[in-house]
């Protein structure tokens, strides 16, 4: 990635000059040609991005160095929803690149899935002063603005919720204990619950029922056929996924 440039929506290899360019868009659409379905809904994505960057609605913008709105690829068949920003993901304006994304990693290195195969965001998508949970009309200013615009734009097979406030939220079920260990239909839509993945620095027993959880999506993937993988246009960059098909060694 040149240096000018931070990481976006759009795919793997997609990113956008800090100029406001994006570089993922080679083709040049005629002013007489209708942009299809795709194209705009990818145009939507990249505007709602842009307004969560400059978001001033809700008074957790006061702390923040830079918002995250969320990464990944617009066509994510897994949306994945953490509950806040932490101090790394404040500076960087990306989601899970502390701690707890590197152990989110080290989970997704025991499936054959990689971090680029998914959509990545938060609850809320600015940093609570010293970490605190969210407060209740932060949560409410932020999904109703842009989280559930987001959820219906990427339009995701299954979304995956880390952690209590996120599974409060979205399926109004009170504890991560309750909701986990099955595929939940809700309004329309297909959730699996599971521990946030800092837990596991503090309750080292349920790092393993988070592995059991990413072992659990896998599972019912493969059962609805859907290839999460979005394979690289890149020469010579072939994704982990169909490099290495199903782990043999036990993994969970
Ligand atoms: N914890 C979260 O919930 N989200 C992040 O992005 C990082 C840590």
């Amino acid at each position: 990635m040149p240096k000018n440039a931070e990481p976006g929506i759009g795919g793997r290899g997609a990113y956008r000059l800090t100029n406001g360019r994006d570089l993922h868009r080679t083709r040049n659409v005629g002013a007489h040609e209708k942009p299809s379905a795709k194209i705009l809904g990818l145009k939507r994505l990249e505007d709602l991005t842009e307004r969560i960057r400059i978001c001033i609605k809700c008074p957790l913008h006061q702390y923040r160095t830079k918002a995250v709105p969320g990464e990944g690829s617009p066509n994510a068949k897994v949306m994945v929803i953490g509950e806040a920003p932490g101090k790394q993901e404040d500076q960087k304006g990306r989601p899970f690149v502390g701690n707890a994304g590197r152990y989110l990693e080290h989970v997704l290195e025991g499936t054959n899935f990689d971090r680029a195969d998914l959509f990545i965001t938060n609850v809320v998508k600015c940093r609570p002063p010293s970490n605190r949970t969210p407060k209740m009309e932060e949560v409410e200013t932020c999904t109703s603005l842009y989280l559930f615009h987001q959820i219906e734009l990427l339009d995701p097979k299954v979304i995956l919720l880390l952690g209590s406030l996120a599974v409060k939220k979205m399926l109004g079920i009170k504890s991560v204990e309750e909701a986990r260990g099955r595929f939940i239909e809700h309004e329309g839509r297909k959730y699996l619950a599971s521990y946030h993945p800092a837990v596991r620095f503090y309750r080292g027993d349920l790092a393993q029922k988070i592995k059991e959880d990413f072992a659990l999506l896998q599972t019912e993937l493969k059962k609805l056929e859907i290839d999460i993988a979005q394979h690289s246009d890149e020469p010579g960059k072939q994704r982990k996924s169909l490099i290495r098909p199903q782990p043999k060694r036990g993994l969970f």
